[in-house]
């Protein structure tokens, strides 16, 4: 009778209860820089459990990003063994670039929703960006430095998108152009069905941001060959459904939020931004 009402009691516990939440801070930064939202979380859904992420914080942010994937994977599978009935999964900038990744490449995990707060999911092509931690770099040039072996070493250099150096993007980039399927790999479809598995998939940028380059990369838009931005939805990862956005926005999974008036900085620490398009994700 006692165990039955156990059961029932903990049962009830899953379903009424929030799901966990697992935050990945930007670059340069770390967990403290994610704690206002984390803060209203926990405020507004009380009992929510979350999981700050605190490694790669600093210059350490700056790693290959497949090093940090494969280090945060680790706590994803932790979580997941801790609260198999699912959880959810942030990111911010760089971070959300790299929560992305976590998911494509553990195609077991048992995330729901996964919210990108202003990440360059498309790539990075700004002097702005370049400006805060190569200031010596030029925009023009930069693809020098990281479409080389050594370039690689160093996450920008991951996610540099320069359009109008696609070949030497394309031979030399180990990151964005397989997770984006763009080249072909045995784990495409892996990529692919690993992001099918979302309940919701949430974009979130904005015009003024004025750090990610093109502001649509948050979108999964970008520059062409020519240097016109162009919508995800005419870009062939959308046409061919190379990762599953189309599927997902077909099923009304995937969520595209455009804010404006919202600079980079301001994205994680302002708390109507938490309020309106990231707990009405946290269920
Ligand atoms: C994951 O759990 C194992 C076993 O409890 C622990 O040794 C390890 O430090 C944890 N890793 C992370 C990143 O939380
Ligand atoms: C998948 O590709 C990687 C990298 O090219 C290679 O090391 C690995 O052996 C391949 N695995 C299979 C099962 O083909
Ligand atoms: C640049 O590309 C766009 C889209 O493909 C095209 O409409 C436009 O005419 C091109 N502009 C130039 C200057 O080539
Ligand atoms: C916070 O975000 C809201 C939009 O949700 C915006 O109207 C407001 O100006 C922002 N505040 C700051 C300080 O950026």
């Amino acid at each position: 009778m006692w165990t039955r009402v156990f059961v029932l009691i903990t049962l009830l516990k899953y379903i009424y209860s929030y799901k966990p939440v697992i935050l990945i801070h930007g670059i340069l930064t770390g967990a403290h820089s994610m704690e206002i939202i984390k803060a209203r979380i926990e405020e507004k859904h009380p009992g929510t459990v979350i999981y700050n992420i605190d490694s790669f914080e600093g210059w350490s942010s700056l790693d290959n990003m497949w090093y940090q994937v494969q280090q945060i994977t680790e706590t994803l599978y932790n979580v997941t063994e801790e609260y198999p009935h699912g959880i959810h999964l942030l990111g911010y900038s760089q971070g959300a670039l790299l929560a992305r990744t976590v998911l494509q490449a553990n195609i077991d995990h048992k995330v729901h929703n996964f919210i990108s707060l202003s990440g360059p999911q498309a790539g990075q092509y700004g002097t702005q960006f370049l400006h805060l931690y190569f200031p010596g770099l030029a925009l023009e040039t930069a693809f020098e430095l990281f479409y080389s072996r050594v370039g690689q070493h160093i996450s920008v250099g991951n996610y540099w998108n320069d359009p109008y150096h696609q070949k030497l993007f394309l031979e030399y980039s180990n990151y964005l152009p397989y997770i984006n399927n763009e080249l072909p790999s045995n784990k495409s479809e892996d990529f692919k069905n690993a992001l099918l598995k979302l309940k919701k998939m949430v974009l979130i940028g904005g015009p003024d941001d004025n750090v990610i380059t093109p502001w649509q990369s948050s979108q999964f838009g970008f520059y062409n060959s020519n240097g016109t931005v162009v919508n995800f939805m005419n870009r062939e990862i959308y046409t061919e459904d190379k990762i599953g956005l189309k599927t997902l926005y077909d099923q009304k999974r995937l969520k595209i939020i455009t804010v404006p008036g919202i600079n980079h900085f301001q994205w994680h620490i302002n708390v109507s931004i938490v309020d309106n398009y990231i707990l009405p994700y946290l269920d």
